[in-house]
């Protein structure tokens, strides 16, 4: 018995991006916490982010986002037979993002599923989505990271309230002759749970900043690195590098150590901040929509965060 299977690979389509209309920059912040925008700057590289109001929650900055990634694909809702959305601070554990956004999307009973990986959330949910893809069981997905940060982070808490923020970006997945989405390098150390957590409904998040930050710029570019060499790309190839937005000196950091000079960085996460599972998918929207990264050339995405867990990849920029 030989059974059928898919397509070849996998390429991105289209990004589309959301983010909540009120900007909060540092000199607000500082006007009701202990902080000051020169702090803010040096330490993480932001200098402003996006609030959501009440109004908005997880699913409806995903809708959004998803919508944008959907009308530059090309391709209609029709098309669309799974839907996944990558997330950690979604209102309600059920039902999930996914369906939700789906049926908003007028996107007819497709697979949908939410994917908790934290700030590596995306590049799980894009590692599914080539899978589905080639293994035949789904033509187009719709990858979706979306974040209301601000709802599980204390407004008080100065060393986290000036770094989480919401919003949300989109990525349309379907089928190549060429792979253009590359084996993803995955993993995690739940040794290091502890290190960022929301413990409970009632509680806000707190991390281990420091311990987080030595992580991240000790044990990430090997895996970066792990991730090129698995996709067939020297590092001094790649077009752009897009590393979940954390901390400008983290992305440096490990662009750094990586070697790759003659990527374009993201640095969304100057005026984004970090959004978490969204943070990726929203810089390359951004990158693409401003011309700064070629069309067709490699980028590296590499996610990291709570859990801890991690996944890196490199995709062809549509
Ligand atoms: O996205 C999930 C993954 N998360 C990460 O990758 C986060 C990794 N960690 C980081 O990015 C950094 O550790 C932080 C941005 C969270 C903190 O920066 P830091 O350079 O590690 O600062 P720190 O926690 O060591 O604090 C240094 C000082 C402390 O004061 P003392 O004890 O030296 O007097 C803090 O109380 O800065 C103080 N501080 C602040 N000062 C002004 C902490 N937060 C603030 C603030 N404004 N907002």
């Amino acid at each position: 018995m030989r059974l059928a299977t898919g397509s070849a690979g996998a390429r991105i389509l289209a990004f589309g991006d959301y983010q909540p209309a009120r900007i909060v920059t540092n000199d607000e912040l500082a006007r009701t916490i202990d902080t000051n925008d020169e702090w803010i700057r040096s330490r993480v590289g932001i200098a402003e982010r996006r609030i959501a109001g009440p109004e908005e929650g997880v699913a409806d900055l995903a809708f959004h986002a998803g919508g944008k990634a959907l009308a530059g694909s090309g391709l209609s809702a029709a098309d669309i037979d799974l839907v996944i959305v990558a997330t950690c601070s979604a209102e309600t554990l059920v039902p999930n993002v996914s369906a939700t956004v789906a049926h908003r999307l007028g996107i007819i009973a497709p697979g949908a599923y939410d994917v908790n990986a934290a700030c590596a959330g995306f590049a799980y949910a894009l590692s599914n989505a080539s899978d589905a893809i080639r293994s035949g069981s789904a033509r187009n997905v719709l990858v979706i990271g979306s974040e209301k940060m601000s709802q599980w982070v204390d407004q008080t808490d100065r060393a986290n309230c000036i770094i989480f923020a919401d919003g949300a970006g989109a990525a349309v997945v379907t089928g190549s002759d060429v792979p253009a989405i590359g084996p993803v390098v995955w993993g995690s150390s739940g040794a290091d749970a502890d290190k960022i957590m929301i413990a409970d409904r009632k509680s806000f998040l707190k991390q281990d900043g420091q311990g987080v930050f030595r992580w991240a710029t000790t044990a990430l570019h090997p895996i970066a690195l792990e991730a090129c060499v698995r996709a067939g790309v020297k590092p001094e190839e790649l077009a752009a590098f897009v590393p979940h937005q954390a901390n400008l000196r983290i992305v440096h950091s490990i662009a750094r150590k990586l070697g790759a000079t003659n990527a374009v960085i993201a640095e969304d996460i100057v005026n984004s901040g970090n959004t978490s599972a969204a943070s990726i998918p929203l810089a390359l929207s951004h990158m693409i929509e401003r011309g700064e990264v070629p069309s067709g050339e490699p980028a590296l995405i590499i996610g990291f965060g709570a859990g801890l867990t991690y996944a890196a990849q490199v995709i062809q920029i549509p």
